[in-house]
């Protein structure tokens, strides 16, 4: 792909798989262009390792968390569970909304949480909204001890960013799609690994081994979910999609199986 800039006639020149076209710059699809590729560039240069959320480091673009929010905001889970803790930035930004809300615990799945990581998140103010199990998040066992911290008729939202095989999100996606109800998500994150794999910290096996490709095939065998990207409640733009390393990764439940 190459884009041609020119700020002095607005103009971006995008030419992709053999077509070119001239589209202004200053328009959606000049932002979305440039906005496709900044993600590019910025996640070669761990730009999504730089954050943290009250003090432990949040592996996440931050216009992801802002969109999480929004989603969370509407559902008012009463059980997030996030597979993939590392630093706890994850389990802490959650917990941090359902304390906000005034509604809500966090359960946070790692198949190892290193003795410093469980310290820091375990001394954490919000560690009351919070508990973590250690072990695969598609282990059997595992799964039977997370759903048994889960109450009959609770509203659960699920986050998936452990292990970012297809395989593994696929099983991940089996495992404990049952727990959303009609109206809650099952998120299945870093679907831009499939955007990312030509990138120099990349690996080509991604374009087709990725999350994004799971939750695709996981929609088409489950019709009680939709793959979409969750509504903006607010947009005074004319902008409608999501600046995100998360592409197809909302699974909404949209009724009984
Ligand atoms: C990208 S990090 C998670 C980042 C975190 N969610 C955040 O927001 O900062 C991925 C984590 O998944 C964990 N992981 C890898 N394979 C796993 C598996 N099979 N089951 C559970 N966790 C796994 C890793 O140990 C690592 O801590």
């Amino acid at each position: 792909m190459r884009l041609i800039v020119d700020t002095e006639a607005q103009s971006l020149e995008i030419e992709d798989g053999g077509e070119r076209r001239r589209v202004p710059l200053y328009s959606r699809e000049g932002f979305e262009a440039i906005s496709r590729l900044w993600l590019k560039v910025g996640w070669n240069q761990k730009y999504v390792y730089t954050f943290s959320w009250m003090g432990r480091p949040s592996i996440q673009l931050p216009e992801d968390m802002i969109r999480i929010q929004e989603v969370i905001y509407r559902v008012k889970p009463d059980v997030i569970l996030e597979c993939g803790v590392a630093h706890g930035g994850g389990v802490i930004f959650y917990a941090s909304l359902c304390k906000a809300m005034g509604r809500g615990r966090v359960l946070g799945v790692d198949i190892e949480i290193r003795p410093h990581n469980r310290a820091a998140i375990e001394a954490h103010e919000l560690f009351p909204f919070i508990t973590l199990f250690e072990g695969s998040s598609t282990d059997p066992e595992v799964v039977a001890r997370v759903k048994e911290a889960i109450q009959p008729g609770e509203r659960v939202l699920v986050v998936l960013d452990s292990n970012h095989t297809k395989a593994h999100v696929l099983a991940e996606l089996e495992a404990y799609a049952d727990l959303v109800a009609p109206g809650s998500y099952i998120v299945a994150t870093d679907g831009s690994m499939e955007d990312l794999w030509d990138v120099p910290r990349g690996d080509p096996s991604w374009k087709d081994d990725n999350p994004a490709a799971a939750a695709r095939e996981f929609a088409a065998a489950h019709p009680e979910f939709v793959l979409e990207q969750p509504e903006w409640p607010f947009n005074e733009s004319e902008l409608r999609e999501n600046i995100t390393h998360w592409p197809s990764a909302y699974l909404r439940r949209v009724d009984e199986a």
